[in-house]
């Protein structure tokens, strides 16, 4: 890893998915989840405050940035998590878990930045249990062409300095192409934030 990767991105990353919109984003989905949880590039560790401990069994927190894991394990040491989280340092598109071994996978403003998030979401499909689901928050293409369109300018320059985030991703179209369907699945723009990094969906999504 770069010493811009390490001492810049991760600290860019860390402090754009603490703002309130995104906080409010996290609560929204992240204590749903239950049972053995698996949570993609869990970055700095935010979401850990949000689970509902009395209904998850066990937490895997997969990420491949050995910066964003030294956070991450900060993080759940300061609420005690003690044994019942695991770190796993890897991309989501190799997976060290075993077949159906989760029962919910956890995807917070990650998939924008996965490069092959086709892989990731093949290999969510492989872990999930059946009857297991995903709970997903993403930012990504916004509806409005006027907004699509700066979006599409932006994003080269915006990928270096966002640690490889995408601003031209379509959540609902990228889990349905991996043969995902939505379900409760909303979408706004944040408020104070700028709308090319804005648009945000939401919701759960299910194998098919
Ligand atoms: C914008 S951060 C979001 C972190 C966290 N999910 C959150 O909600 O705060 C994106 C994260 O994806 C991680 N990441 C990058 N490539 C990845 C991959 N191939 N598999 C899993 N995570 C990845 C990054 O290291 C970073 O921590």
């Amino acid at each position: 890893m770069s010493l811009w990767d390490r001492y810049v991105v991760s600290n860019l990353v860390a402090c754009a998915c603490a703002t309130k919109p995104i906080r409010k984003q996290r609560e929204k989905v992240v204590p749903l989840a239950e049972g053995k949880v698996l949570e993609l590039g869990c970055g700095a560790g935010d979401n850990f405050s949000y689970y509902d401990a009395s209904k998850v069994d066990h937490l895997f927190a997969l990420e491949p940035s050995e910066a964003m894991l030294h956070k991450a394990r900060h993080a759940a040491g300061a609420l005690g998590y003690g044994n019942r989280i695991e770190f796993l340092q890897a991309g989501a598109e190799a997976m060290p878990l075993e077949d159906k071994s989760v029962d919910t996978a956890v995807i917070t403003f990650v998939l924008c930045t996965i490069p092959d998030w086709k892989g990731a979401l093949t290999e969510v499909r492989r872990v999930l249990k059946p009857g297991g689901k995903v709970l997903f928050s993403e930012h990504g293409l916004a509806p409005d062409e006027g907004v699509a369109k700066w979006q599409r300018r932006i994003e080269p320059v915006w990928k270096t300095f966002a640690g490889g985030c995408h601003l031209t991703r379509d959540t609902g179209a990228m889990f349905r192409e991996c043969g995902f369907e939505l379900r409760d699945a909303e979408t706004m723009y944040l408020p104070s934030t700028p709308k090319i990094a804005g648009f945000v969906s939401w919701g759960a999504a299910v194998p098919v």
